[in-house]
């Protein structure tokens, strides 16, 4: 609640991108995701089927991998057959999130042992005692790492590190630097999924707040600031806005914006470096032929 209030009242207004991820925002997210403009997805896929040997090669068989915001567990459990994990370990906000995905799991992978986290990794990894310290591999797909600056990127890679142990090693998505104009189609795309969910979460905040924000008051704007390297999304006011909540207000002019979420795009070098930062050596990096997507296994370069 303050870190809303703050964010709205700041001069340059700002909604943290968690309130993104009420009921119909995860599953306006779920449905992005099937959008042929939205990449990331189809084309982490598509490398994680391509060189699933030489994954397998580098990060050996028998190991325990934790899966770092799981879902529905597909993409990790789709290289089962291939690593043969000695444990599966699925974090994400919610542990009933993942109980359906992990009962049916089970079925299928009967000599596999599974275990379901509840944690909001990006503050703190606190794994239960019953999850194996043997070669940890830590699974973080989705570019999700796009979402945070450096300084709290890092922080979060060097807290993985940490519960990682000498011997394990981190399977990392990020998405690349490309044409401005692939970006931006990305998020914002033709059928408007993506302005919805960016405008959803004045519907979430209204919830939370018991404010009137109005959808028809404001618009979606994707845009690619070269500067920083990022995908910057805003909800723009079309007209004069008054926004009131129990105890407080916030005037926005016409035009004025509310900043909702940043998502970095890397090069391989840039990427390298910022792991390099967390104190982790990318080991091997694989993308696909047009360069959109960048799966990276880096190890502890210091403990
Ligand atoms: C969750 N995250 C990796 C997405 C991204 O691409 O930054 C969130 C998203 N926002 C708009 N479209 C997708």
């Amino acid at each position: 609640m303050d870190e809303l209030k703050r964010g709205l009242l700041a001069s340059d207004a700002w909604i943290a991108p968690k309130f993104f991820y009420d009921l119909l925002g995860s599953r306006l997210f779920a449905a992005i995701t099937a959008l042929p403009e939205y990449y990331p997805p189809r084309v982490e896929a598509e490398i994680l089927t391509t060189y699933r040997k030489e994954i397998a090669q580098a990060l050996g068989t028998r190991a325990t991998l934790i899966d770092l915001g799981a879902g529905n567990c597909e993409k990790v459990a789709g290289l089962f057959p291939i690593l043969q994990p000695a444990q599966y370990v699925a974090v994400d906000i919610s542990v009933d999130f993942l109980r359906d995905a992990l009962d049916h799991l089970s079925r299928q992978y009967p000599d596999t042992d599974m275990v379901g986290v509840g944690v909001d990794f990006s503050t703190q990894l606190n794994l239960p005692a019953d999850v194996s310290d043997k070669r940890r591999t830590f699974f973080y797909l989705g570019s999700s790492i796009g979402n945070f600056p450096a300084a709290e990127a890092v922080p979060l890679l060097e807290r993985l590190r940490r519960n990682m142990g000498a011997e394990g090693g981190l399977l990392i998505g990020m998405d690349l630097v490309k044409p401005i104009a692939t970006l931006e189609a990305a998020y914002d795309d033709a059928l408007g999924v993506t302005a919805a969910f960016n405008r959803n979460v004045l519907l979430h905040i209204n919830r939370i707040l018991v404010s009137d924000f109005k959808l028809e008051d404001w618009r979606h704007v994707a845009l690619f600031n070269p500067q920083a390297s990022r995908i910057e999304m805003h909800l723009e006011a079309l007209r004069e806005v008054r926004v009131t909540w129990p105890g407080g207000e916030r005037l926005f002019a016409a035009q004025e914006r509310i900043h909702t979420e940043n998502s970095y795009k890397y090069t391989p070098e840039s990427a390298r470096t910022l792991l390099q930062q967390a104190g982790f050596m990318a080991k091997q990096v694989w993308t696909d032929p047009m360069g959109y997507f960048a799966l990276i296994y880096a190890t502890p370069s210091r403990v």
